[in-house]
């Protein structure tokens, strides 16, 4: 069976998010792509036994989206902070879906100041040519079915409590949108052939 790779990113120095910070972040997310490897070798280990590990194998499964999300989010992060801030550039498609970016800022922000640990994610809602904004909880609860990711924000504690206290989460979301690099946004958009 093949295994998921860990994915190495070229971060610079982020402004803001100290590269202890950082350092911390990526041994979490090499955690979810050792375990989503993990749960799928001990389904397979399972299936293989003999009597009945039914139930096991389930409760594997229900767990298989914590830890697959848990990776490929923080890839979909990681990259987007990779290579150094760059602005959005207006005259790009993505520009043009998103409208008022200022607008979508500000809800982006807010929507990170849900509470609980989770995640602020931008998706391309192409019937409607417009982004959605939601929060997916933990790493996999409420994401929206079959909407390609455009921009991810991690919030849960760990992706800043090393640098700032519970109550300064609002001092993180301006730090990550002070280090998104746009370009990347962009191409992750552009790669679905919006015409
Ligand atoms: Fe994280």
């Amino acid at each position: 069976m093949s295994k998921y790779q860990e994915k190495q990113f070229n971060m610079n120095l982020l402004s803001g998010i100290s590269e202890k910070q950082t350092e911390e972040h990526l041994k979490l997310y090499a955690g979810y792509v050792k375990h989503a490897n993990l749960i799928l070798e001990k389904i397979e280990e399972l299936s293989g036994e003999e009597g009945d590990n039914s139930y096991v194998i389930s409760e594997l499964r229900r767990r298989f989206s914590f830890e697959f999300n848990g990776m490929r989010m923080h890839e979909y992060y990681f990259e987007s902070l990779e290579k150094g801030s760059k602005g959005l550039s207006d005259s790009s498609k993505l520009a043009e879906s998103i409208g008022n970016l200022d607008s979508f800022v500000e809800e982006f922000k807010l929507v990170g100041m849900t509470r609980g640990i989770g995640w602020v994610v931008a998706y391309f809602d192409e019937p409607k040519d417009s982004i959605q904004i939601a929060w997916v909880g933990d790493h996999e609860l409420g994401q929206l079915g079959g909407l390609p990711i455009i921009l991810v924000m991690d919030m849960w504690e760990h992706a800043f409590m090393v640098d700032y206290l519970p109550s300064e989460k609002k001092k993180y979301i301006e730090a990550f949108f002070d280090n998104i690099n746009w370009d990347v946004v962009e191409e992750r958009f552009n790669k679905l052939n919006i015409k």
